[in-house]
Order: C-alpha cells, then structure tokens, then sequence
C-alpha cells in the first residue's frame, strides 16, 4: 500500500505530547498526517510535510484519533424499553432486570445475535468509534457465555468473559461461582482476552467481594487479563480489590470513599507501568437518574480517567462516545480536552492499548474526523452527528 498525505486538518490532536503544543492533547493547527500501512508515519505542520503519492484534502476540518469504547455489552436480544420508562417515572435500577435479557438472548439464534451485534458496532463506528470492547454476560450458561464471546470475536479483538454478570434466576450463588470459575471459564477463556465481575454487594443479583475475588484470581489462573464492574450502586468493595488485583480498569466508580480515590491515585498507570484506570460510564447516570461520579476529584487527586459508553439494554442504550463526552463535560465537570483525552488515551490505557488511543508516529491509523473546526465541538454541539471515522 503506498503512503496517503492527509492535509486540510485545521486542527489535529495527537495525544502525543511531544508533538505540537506540549499539552497531553498534542494540538498541532494547520496539521497534515501521513498515513502508510495502516500506521501513522508522520504528523506534524502542514508547512513541514513530506510529499507522498496519494493526497487526501479535509477542507478545513478537525481530526482526533479514533474513539476507544472501552466497555459494552454488545451481545443481547431484545430490549428493556419499559424498565426504562418506569426508572423514569421513580423505580430504581438494582441490576434485576438483566435475567429478562438473558432469557430473550438465550432464545435468539446465533445469525440474529451476530446481526444484532455487528448492526451496533456500525452504528458505533458512525459516531467516531474505531475500537470497542465486547462483553459477554447475557448467557449465563456454559454454552450461552462461550457462544456470545464467539460472536464478540467476530468484532473485536477485546473480548471479555462475565459469567460472573448476576447470578441467574434458581441458581444456588456458591454453584453458580464454582461454574464460572469451573467449566465455564475453561470454555470461554480461549474466545477472551478479560475477565470481568459485577462486583455490587448492594445489588441481591451481583456478587460480593469475596465472590468477585475469586472469580478474577480464576480467570488470571486462566491467562485472562481483569477488569471489574465496581461501586456502581453504593460504596463497596470493587475498587479496591481492582487495584489489589492489578486490574487494567474499574469500572462505574459512581460511589467512591477518599479511600477509593487515594487507591486509584496511587494506581494510575505511569510510563513503563501498567495500572488501574477508573473507567466512568455516565450514560448509565443519564439513563438510571442517578448521581454522576465526581470526574472533577478524580483527575485533581491524579487518577487516570476513561469514559466509556457501556451500551446495553439495562443502564445505558447508547452507542454514542459523543453523548458520553458532552455528558462528561456539562455534568461531571471535566473540560472538553480532559473529556477527549478520556474516550481516546484513557480508553486504549483501559485496555492496555499503546497503538490506539493516539496518532504519534506508529500509532494504527484510526482517524476521526470532526466536521468542525475544533475539538471543542464535540461538546458545544450535543446530539449533533459531527465525529465520523475517516476510511482510508
Ligand atoms: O454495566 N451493572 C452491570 N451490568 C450492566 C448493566 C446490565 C443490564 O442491566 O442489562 C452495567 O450497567
Ligand atoms: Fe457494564
């Protein structure tokens, strides 16, 4: 493949603070890239640029790496279109609802489940999303878990086992942690990449931290990388053991003590160590009515921040890293450049990524273009379809 100048860039963000403005964005204005390979191989002032053989001109618009959607569950049937309306007439959301899925997901056939999940990462990739991660966690069975992880890995090389979602409607809780850190892990480890726990002591249906501990040592055991669903509903014990766990990411973090946030500080993951990333999903606290995590005392305490989706039937029936990012901006008190930083860096640090997230030389080539002059827009123009992947 011969290499392709990208010019017409009226701003474009690095995340790669050794080019351009030295902010952790790596702003560069009047910017051209040179892609080759898939990779980046040049990006810079589009004074300076190399000539190459094909030329792509954007007339003027912005362009950010890729957006890294670093926790869905893709992989369901049906929809919970009336729990919702009832969350927004008063009923609280405690994770209950997730067995009507599981029983509509467990009925679909595969070509469904797999239209049905590839239809949502089209859908994905036309607002700007160029990685996501898949969970499994609708099956619930050992054939159910292993199918839906099948069909994650037709999507995406971020696949990740949560057997250990709710514990399905009869099941007795000790059989049911001893299947899916049994039979069930040894049937899914080989379609996944993570293991993943609802960690929620408050919730009757997800487990408590003793369960969730287990489950993750099993799936290390397994040669899967974890990650964890914690402090959703209420202070609890998920992001410690997160951090006690080595897990790439927590996830939620909606309920945190200082303790919570002194441990994900000292956490962060720094050049050359991997560490724990809070992952905050506020499209869950817009579509449960619930309180937003405190973004704000997160990124001032020097904990790294990644803002997800987490698109499912039950919390949060959006697709949209846009939505997320003005969410992130008008309501948890980020600025727009942190809320950016977080669904592009801090995604690909969430799951230990370092050729996505970026557009430093090396980097995949996955570019989103905005059609607008700045980053900023992504914000200032909610519900606007503004961010589209380049295809090159
Ligand atoms: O991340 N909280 C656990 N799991 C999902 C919701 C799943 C559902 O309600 O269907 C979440 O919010
Ligand atoms: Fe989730």
């Amino acid at each position: 493949m011969s290499s392709v100048l990208v010019t017409g860039i009226a701003e474009l963000v690095t995340n790669d603070p050794s080019v351009g403005d030295g902010s952790p964005l790596g702003l560069v204005e009047r910017a051209a890239l040179v892609l080759d390979a898939g990779r980046v191989a040049w990006a810079g002032p589009a004074a300076q640029a190399p000539i190459t053989d094909t030329h792509v001109d954007l007339g003027g618009r912005a362009v950010v790496p890729g957006f890294v959607d670093s926790h869905s569950h893709l992989v369901f049937a049906g929809d919970r279109a009336r729990e919702f309306e009832a969350r927004m007439t008063g009923a609280r959301y405690d994770g209950g609802g997730i067995v009507t899925t599981v029983a509509a997901t467990r009925a679909a056939p595969d070509e469904l489940l797999l239209a049905r999940t590839r239809a949502l990462v089209a859908e994905m990739r036309a607002q700007g999303t160029t990685t996501v991660e898949v969970k499994s966690g609708y099956g619930l069975t050992v054939a159910d878990e292993a199918r839906s992880l099948r069909i994650a890995r037709e999507v995406t090389a971020e696949t990740t086992f949560l057997g250990a979602h709710v514990v399905p409607a009869g099941a007795d809780r000790d059989e049911y942690v001893a299947l899916v850190t049994g039979r069930m892990l040894e049937a899914c480890a080989p379609h996944a990449r993570w293991v993943d726990v609802f960690c929620e002591p408050a919730s009757a249906h997800a487990f408590d931290g003793d369960e969730a501990r287990a489950v993750l040592q099993a799936g290390i055991a397994a040669g899967l990388l974890p990650r964890v669903h914690g402090n959703q509903l209420s202070a609890g014990p998920g992001v410690q053991l997160a951090v006690e766990v080595g897990a790439a990411s927590v996830d939620h973090c909606t309920y945190l003590t200082s303790a919570d946030v002194d441990a994900l500080a000292a956490a962060a993951p720094t050049s050359g160590r991997d560490g724990t990333v809070a992952t905050l999903l506020p499209g869950v606290e817009f579509s449960t009515r619930s309180p937003y995590p405190d973004a704000r005392a997160l990124v001032d305490a020097g904990v790294t921040v990644a803002l997800a989706t987490d698109c499912n039937p039950g919390t949060c029936y959006t697709s949209s890293i846009p939505l997320v990012v003005a969410l992130a901006v008008r309501e948890m008190g980020m600025s727009p450049a942190e809320a950016l930083w977080s669904v592009t860096a801090g995604g690909a640090q969430a799951l230990r990524r370092g050729d996505i997230g970026h557009l430093g030389v090396g980097a995949k080539a996955d570019l989103t273009v905005l059609e607008a002059p700045t980053y900023r827009h992504l914000a200032y123009r909610p519900g606007v379809p503004i961010a589209k992947v380049l295809d090159v």
